[in-house]
């Protein structure tokens, strides 16, 4: 396979920033865009050659402009990870502030949605496009308190399978990954949250997690980039439509 040219949103940090070590480790041209400028700068620093932006992907109007710069910089766009999600309160639906639903929509679907329709005549011209969404294991199961970030990646799947339908025909493969709890600062905020609405300690609500998942680790985020990597790869190339999970087998959220 030619050298894969590669638009990650939201990539400066987490699971986002493993994707673009991975894809850069088998020697991809990446284009990561971020809000976080420092971040980029630090990703950039261990990946040279890196190309960056600094995006703030809840302006609409920002997001056209950034995939074209993507797109010229990298000379088209093969593979598109839409990474970008935030989780939003935890707190019962009947509490959450509207402007905070809106604030989870805009970033986990509407962004991705902006993002994806821009790059999708990029994606037709690449002799093997490829689309991966991140969802989450919030988009299998219900999850009390987090309406918001539930709805969004329930709505990512209808999302993956409409485009893998619209698309496959142009040879384009559209996946989604749907990770659990993936070690880092935002897990980390996750449960803070659910402590704080329990009463629980936080030793407690990281213990009772491991009882509903059989492998009993969080994800490491390089577990999620290498499933990416796979999805993008020649040996993915019979896949597309589906929701994948990388959780240790949770049975609940
Ligand atoms: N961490 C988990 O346990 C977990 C589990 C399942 C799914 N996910 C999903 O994986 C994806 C990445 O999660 P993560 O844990 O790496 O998150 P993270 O919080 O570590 O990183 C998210 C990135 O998004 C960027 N960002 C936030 N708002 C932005 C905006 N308006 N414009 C541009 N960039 C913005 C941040 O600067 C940050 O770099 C998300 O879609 C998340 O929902 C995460």
């Amino acid at each position: 396979m030619a050298q894969q040219r590669v638009l990650i949103t939201a990539g400066a940090n987490g699971i986002g920033a493993a994707i673009a070590e991975r894809f850069a480790a088998d020697g991809a041209a990446i284009f990561v865009c971020d809000v976080d400028a420092e971040g980029l700068e630090r990703l950039a620093a261990r990946l040279p050659g890196l190309a960056t932006q600094v995006c703030d992907l809840s302006r609409r109007e920002a997001i056209g402009p950034m995939v074209e710069a993507a797109a010229s910089t990298l000379g088209g766009i093969d593979v598109l990870v839409n990474n970008a999600g935030v989780g939003g309160a935890t707190v019962p639906a009947h509490e959450l502030d509207p402007a905070d639903w809106d604030r989870v929509m805009d970033i986990n679907l509407d962004a991705t949605f902006m993002v994806t329709r821009a790059a999708i005549p990029y994606l037709k011209a690449s002799p093997a496009g490829v689309i991966i969404n991140m969802s989450s294991v919030a988009g299998r199961f219900g999850y009390p308190n987090r309406i918001a970030y539930a709805t969004s990646k329930w709505g990512l799947i209808g999302f993956t399978k409409t485009l893998s339908m619209e698309l496959g025909a142009d040879g384009i493969r559209v996946n989604a990954l749907l990770p659990g709890g993936v070690d880092g600062e935002r897990l980390q905020r996750v449960m803070e949250g659910r402590a704080q609405l329990s009463g629980q300690s936080l030793e407690t609500v990281r213990e009772e997690a491991m009882t509903y998942q059989s492998l009993k680790y969080f994800v490491n985020p390089r577990h999620v980039a290498d499933m990416a990597a796979f999805l993008a790869s020649d040996s993915g190339r019979s896949i597309s439509g589906q929701a994948l999970s990388i959780d240790n087998d949770m049975q609940r959220t």
